[in-house]
């Protein structure tokens, strides 16, 4: 396992370098329970991971059926995270930049792990893709709460909002 330690400490410190800032993937069980007891995902979820990193909520979301989506502007995050679903073709991963991107039309799950600091930031893009495909998005976010914005439901660190489209698409 030594080999494996040390990819994941290069893997790390390129990260740094890269964005800045360390990289971290949501607890797994968390992640379980937000699933399950925040926004039950199933079968009719399309799933879309904005800055999906290692892809671990990509493949928890595919074990509730879902289709899982990702978008994620470190290269070698991509690779791993295509590796680690390369023989499940509900897994998509797109090497993108989240801001500069369009989800899917069939979306109807947002989750995002990010930077407390662009959080408000997020739920705006979140409602702009709402009113842009005219459906309303059920917005997970992990770690932080929206400002001034109040949850539908909360479990642990997990928040859930729908986001319906903005009247006449303002
Ligand atoms: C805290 S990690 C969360 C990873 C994953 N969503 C999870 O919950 O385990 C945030 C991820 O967002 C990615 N990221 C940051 N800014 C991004 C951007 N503008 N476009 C795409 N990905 C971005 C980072 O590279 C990192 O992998």
């Amino acid at each position: 396992m030594w080999w494996w330690l040390v990819f994941v400490a290069i893997v790390s410190i390129g990260f740094v370098a890269f964005t800045g800032a360390p990289y971290v993937p949501s607890k797994r069980r968390d992640v379980r329970v937000a699933f399950t007891e925040l926004y039950p995902l199933s079968s009719a979820d399309v799933l879309v991971d904005i800055g999906s990193g290692d892809g671990v909520v990509l493949r928890e979301a595919r074990a509730y059926g879902a289709q899982a989506i990702g978008y994620e502007i470190h290269p070698v995050l991509v690779a791993i995270a295509r590796f680690l679903s390369r023989r499940d073709p509900g897994v998509r991963i797109h090497l993108a930049n989240f801001w500069q991107t369009a989800i899917p039309q069939e979306t109807t799950v947002v989750y995002t792990f990010g930077d407390a600091r662009d959080i408000a930031r997020m739920y705006n893009k979140v409602q702009a893709e709402a009113t842009r495909i005219g459906h309303t998005l059920q917005f997970i976010t992990y770690g932080f709460d929206v400002p001034g914005i109040a949850p539908a439901k909360a479990v642990g660190a997990h928040y859930l909002y729908t986001v319906a489209p903005l009247q006449g698409g303002q």
